[in-house]
């Protein structure tokens, strides 16, 4: 999708992201941070609108963050408390940040924003010139399945109700393993379009992403309470320390 830059997501989602990006595992994604984090200076990679960062630092969590859009981080800012968390605009594959942290995290998928492997590469790579020694990295994403498209695609209904209909279109590259969603919005007022590229990581590649950058994988959980990561994991909770 050549016209979606690191700016476009919030750009077109964060008038609504609040209200329609809820994966229901808020609490328990803030609980496992909030102990990975412990008293040790903190960043969060793509930040968006502050949904588990704000409430981190409610919990005394001493949390930074950067986004690709400031849309998203000005909505970040009008939130009680958001005034309180240090943020800057930057990209997950080329920040450069003058403080080091103990530790990090991308959650949500998010890693699959960036939608070439190299940049996907650069980001552990950034991650760790930004770690203390012995800092950890954790990352959330859901498991790429092959099974999910026919003939690499696929067309799912997301809602439908007596005055709209939301229709999700994807096609998927299994050479490139990029996936370009469309989510399509039919009202009697007419019909929106909402783009979304990614780039999915096998975990196996993904660990060698991190080997590559000096990080070593210590924990793969199948959930945000350290659910065992088994065959049937339809996600992954992954932590990494600096070696
Ligand atoms: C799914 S949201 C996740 C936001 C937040 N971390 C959360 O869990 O709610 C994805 C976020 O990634 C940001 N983003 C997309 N591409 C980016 C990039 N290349 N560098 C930094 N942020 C990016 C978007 O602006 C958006 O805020």
């Amino acid at each position: 999708m050549k016209k979606f830059g690191p700016g476009t997501f919030g750009k077109l989602h964060a008038e609504t992201y609040d209200a329609l990006h809820n994966p229901g595992t808020t609490d328990q994604a803030v609980s496992l941070l909030a102990e990975l984090a412990g008293n040790g200076h903190t960043l969060e990679l793509a930040i968006g609108t502050g949904r588990v960062a704000l409430p981190l630092a409610e919990q005394g969590v001493d949390i930074t963050g950067f986004d690709a859009s400031p849309e998203m981080l000005e909505k970040l800012k009008q939130k009680p408390g958001g005034n309180r968390i240090p943020t800057s605009v930057a990209d997950m594959a080329s920040f450069d940040l003058e403080e080091r942290f103990d530790f990090a995290f991308l959650i949500f998928n998010t890693i699959y924003n960036l939608t070439r492997q190299e940049d996907q590469v650069s980001c552990f790579q950034n991650v760790a010139k930004h770690l203390n020694p012995r800092g950890k990295f954790l990352v959330e994403t859901f498991v790429p399945s092959k099974e999910t498209f026919e003939r690499h695609q696929a067309v799912r209904t997301k809602h439908v109700s007596f005055d709209q209909v939301w229709i999700e279109a994807v096609q998927h590259d299994p050479v490139t393993q990029n996936l370009a969603y469309q989510r399509i919005h039919i009202t009697a007022e007419g019909v929106s379009l909402s783009p979304l590229p990614m780039r999915y990581i096998w975990p196996s590649e993904m660990d060698l992403m991190a080997e590559l950058a000096g990080l070593k994988l210590i924990n793969r959980w199948g959930g945000w309470q350290r659910e065992p990561f088994t065959a049937d994991s339809d996600m992954h909770v992954s932590v990494y320390q600096l070696q």
